[in-house]
């Protein structure tokens, strides 16, 4: 089932999400709207704030469900590692057309739970590497904007604010 992405300005975007405890059938309800959402978007990443549930879980897939085998969903996921540094643009399901430079980590291994509860650890450089960073951003309460200098994130809140005070966001 498909759920409502929710854009910058909703509470839950921009405050820590809590951990998952017991892996429910809501939790698995969760996760399968989740990545039917994130293809019909169509996106590379979802986080569960983006949905409205204040929840660490998110999913990945770089191919948008063209390969199999590319899905990843993570479940209170960590960093273990991360070094190295990449400037590439950057967007958000949840700031529709916008887009910025952003520094990040070139490399990243992230360890979590899968949905069914098993440990997974994902190691990832260049595309991946970056998705995985947005991702936990998101259930850190953090958007890719919050990375970029005061200057261009300032330009794309007021433009986003014109969107909202036109009723059109
Ligand atoms: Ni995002």
């Amino acid at each position: 089932m498909l759920r409502a992405i929710v854009r910058y300005g909703r509470p839950s975007l921009h405050a820590p999400a809590e951990p998952v405890g017991e892996i429910t059938d809501e939790i698995q309800r969760l996760v399968d709207d989740m990545i039917d959402t994130m293809y019909a978007a169509p996106g590379i990443g979802l986080a569960a704030p983006q949905v409205g549930v204040a929840l660490r879980v998110c999913v990945i897939d770089l191919s948008v469900g063209k390969r199999g085998g590319e899905l990843i969903t993570l479940i209170n996921p960590e960093f273990v590692e991360r070094d190295g540094m990449q400037l590439e643009d950057e967007g958000c399901l949840s700031l529709p057309g916008f887009t910025a430079t952003v520094a990040r980590p070139a490399r990243v291994v992230v360890r979590g739970r899968d949905r069914h509860g098993a440990p997974r650890t994902v190691e990832g450089t260049g595309l991946l590497a970056r998705a995985l960073q947005h991702e936990i951003d998101h259930l850190d309460g953090k958007l890719f904007i919050d990375r970029l200098r005061g200057l261009k994130r300032d330009m794309i809140v007021r433009k986003v604010r014109k969107l909202e005070r036109a009723g059109r966001w």
